[in-house]
This record gives C-alpha cells, sequence and structure tokens, in this order.
C-alpha cells in the first residue's frame, strides 16, 4: 500500500538508498582499514510528511507492519527503531524534527549482509535532510546513520555499510579508508559482473558474534602496542599472539593487504584470487562463516566463468559475492544452486535480480 492509500495524501518528501555488497575489506572497517564495496541495484524509499499528531508513525509497505513511537520513547526491539535511531541523531545537531507519517518501501533482501539497515538509515536521513533543509553533506549522513545503528540497534559496526549506502554507485567500487574517510570510486575490474547469492543460513549469531569478534581486535591491536589493527606495519609480530588474537589480527592484517593489492590495477583473475584468499581467512582465521556458506562458495570457485568468490557482509549465514565473467552469472547461478539444492540446502539468487517467475 503506498502513502497516499496509508495516509490519505501525499508525502511532502521521497528520497531512497541502496543496498551494498562488499567485495574485498571484511571486518576491517572496525580496525581503521580500508574497504571496497559496491552498490546494489535494489533500493530503499523513504516518504514522509509532517503530522499533527503526538507520535511519529512509520508504516512498512513489504512488512504490512506499523510502528508508532515518541520522540523519547522509541519503538524497542523494531525495524523502526533505524529510522527513530536517525531522528534522534539528527535532533542531536540541534534541529527540532517534526512529528511525521512516514512511508517505507523496500526491495534490499533483509537480513543477508546486504545492508538493508544501513539502506533504511541513508534513505531517512536524505529525506530528513530534503524536508528540514539541512545543510548536511553524505559524509555526515553515513556518521550519523552509523550512531544511529550503534545507539538504537546495538551493533557495534564500522562505517563501511553508511559510507557505502551513502556514496557509492552500482557502476564503480568504492575504496573507502575508513580512518581518514578518503575515498575513490575505481571502475569495476573489465569484462566482469557480479553475482550474489543467499545461503538461506539465518544470521542468528551475527550480533553477539560480530561484537566478539571486534573486541577481540581491540585487545590485539592493544597487546601489539597500536592504535588499530590498520597500523600494524610487522606480520611476524601478529604471529607472537595468543591464540585465537594470533588468527583474529592476522585475518585484519592480511585483508587490508588484499584490498590495497587489488585498487592497484590489477586484472579479473587476480582480483578473483585475492576473493578466494579473502573466504579462506574469514572461514579459518575470523571464524565467521557456516559450513554451508563453505559449500555454496566452494562450488561458485569451481564454476569454470567465475574468477573468485567469498562470503560478504558480517558473515554467520547470510549471502556470498562471486566475480564472474560479462554475461554468465545468471547461467552461473542456476548450475551453483542446482548443485547446492542438491546437497540439501535452499539458496536463491539476489543480484542481479532473479526474473519473476525463474
Ligand atoms: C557489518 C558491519 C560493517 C562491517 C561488516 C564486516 O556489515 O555493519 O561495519 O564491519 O559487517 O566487514
Amino acid at each position: 500500500m503506498s502513502f497516499q492509500d496509508i495516509f490519505g495524501c501525499e508525502p511532502a518528501v521521497t528520497a531512497t538508498a541502496p543496498g551494498r555488497v562488499n567485495l574485498l575489506g571484511e571486518h576491517t572497517d572496525y580496525n581503521d582499514g580500508y574497504v571496497l564495496p559496491t552498490a546494489i541495484p535494489q533500493r530503499t524509499t523513504v516518504a514522509m510528511r509532517p503530522n499533527s499528531q503526538a507520535e511519529f508513525i512509520v508504516y512498512a509497505a513489504d512488512l504490512a507492519t506499523e510502528a508508532r513511537f515518541y520522540r523519547d520513547e522509541g519503538p524497542g526491539d523494531h525495524f523502526a527503531q533505524y529510522v527513530h535511531g536517525c531522528i534522534r541523531g539528527i535532533e542531536a545537531l540541534g534541529v527540532k524534527v517534526p512529528v511525521l507519517d512516514i512511508h517505507v518501501e523496500s526491495d534490499v533482501p533483509i537480513g543477508v549482509g546486504l545492508s538493508s539497515s544501513a539502506a533504511l538509515e541513508v534513505a531517512t536521513l536524505r529525506a530528513l535532510r530534503e524536508l528540514l533543509r539541512l545543510d548536511i553533506d553524505d559524509v555526515r549522513i553515513a556518521q550519523i546513520a552509523q550512531r544511529a545503528e550503534i545507539e538504537f540497534a546495538g551493533v557495534n559496526c564500522g562505517i563501511m555499510d553508511q559510507m557505502a549506502s551513502s556514496l557509492a554507485d552500482t557502476r564503480s567500487v568504492l575504496f573507502l579508508d575508513t580512518r581518514t574517510l578518503e575515498r575513490r570510486l575505481l571502475p569495476m575490474p573489465p569484462r566482469t559482473e557480479l553475482l550474489v547469492l543467499d545461503s538461506g543460513i539465518s544470521r542468528s549469531l551475527a550480533a553477539s558474534g560480530y561484537n566478539e569478534r571486534r573486541a577481540q581486535c581491540e585487545e590485539a591491536a592493544t597487546r601489539l602496542g597500536v592504535g588499530a589493527l590498520r597500523d600494524v606495519d610487522d606480520p611476524a609480530a601478529v604471529e607472537a599472539l595468543p591464540d585465537p588474537l594470533r588468527r583474529r589480527a592476522r585475518h585484519v592484517v592480511t585483508e587490508n593487504a588484499r584490498v590495497l593489492r587489488a585498487v592497484d590495477g590489477v586484472d579479473a583473475a587476480e582480483f578473483g584470487r585475492l576473493m578466494n584468499e579473502s573466504h579462506a581467512s574469514l572461514r579459518d582465521d575470523y571464524e565467521v562463516s557456516v559450513a554451508p556458506l563453505d559449500r555454496l562458495v566452494e562450488l561458485l570457485q569451481a564454476h569454470p566463468d567465475v574468477h573468485g568468490a567469498r562470503l560478504t557482509g558480517a558473515g554467520f549465514g547470510g549471502a556470498c559475492v562471486a566475480l564472474c565473467r560479462e554475461g554468465t552469472a545468471s547461467g552461473v547461478a542456476r548450475r551453483v544452486l542446482a548443485g547446492y539444492a542438491a546437497d540439501g540446502h535452499a539458496g536463491r539468487q539476489l543480484v542481479p535480480a532473479a526474473e519473476e517467475g525463474a
């Protein structure tokens, strides 16, 4: 149902933002490291209009559900907490946000590691920027969105997802230094196409496992006497750490090196090799993969039209990404998903968006 159907009038403003898929640089952003995401075609659209009630109303068209909350009292454990967090983030700038009717519509897959929450936050903040004529740029939007996620949704995340949703596009990859926020839009490796598959395994441990990994990285950095693992310049020092800190730190150090290598103008085959190495490192050293996801990645890596594949996002289930030869992604998906089904798992194609009824 549209804004008009729910609220009986047209919205004052409408804004959109995309989900993202990360190609390399996983679990590096909260270590001040490097990342390489790109936007996916799926987007979240947020429409809003001031109302004359006491409560904010958020209607999510795809979930056919509504949440109500007050400025000082959030909606609890609900998708609308991200919207509430963004409103509070704008108010923290000293701006009064009027009570609003809000309509959310999205085709970004939820809960698979493609940043549906960042897309919701960035679209909400873009709509608020337009409605209230705020002088804030896209980086500031990403920073407010990240704070909303940490403070109101309880995931101690880095800034990659929000920067990607706010600044990336689907034609290039965003090379971002998460410490300085310096960034460059780079071309995709020539004659390639991305494929994103959902493993069908839900990411139930994601929040607790994520926060635990982050704490381990901070401890490793302290023991190594550096501000963040990004600053490790002697990989041998990492080998002296006790396990599991040694393997956690080794992942971060080698992953940062892989991103820097990839942006050094490598060809598709080398880019793919770096993705394969990244998956192995996430599986063995960082331990954020699960067996069915490993199987799906292995099937992708074995396909002759795939340069490389890896899990993407926080891990613990969710999606994986493959770099394919141009024009082959949907064919690769069919073959690989059939193999995955033969093993008793139900995966699905997310990017390119599968055709209706296919
Ligand atoms: C989640 C977080 C990001 C990043 C990735 C892992 O998506 O929100 O900040 O840490 O996991 O690379």
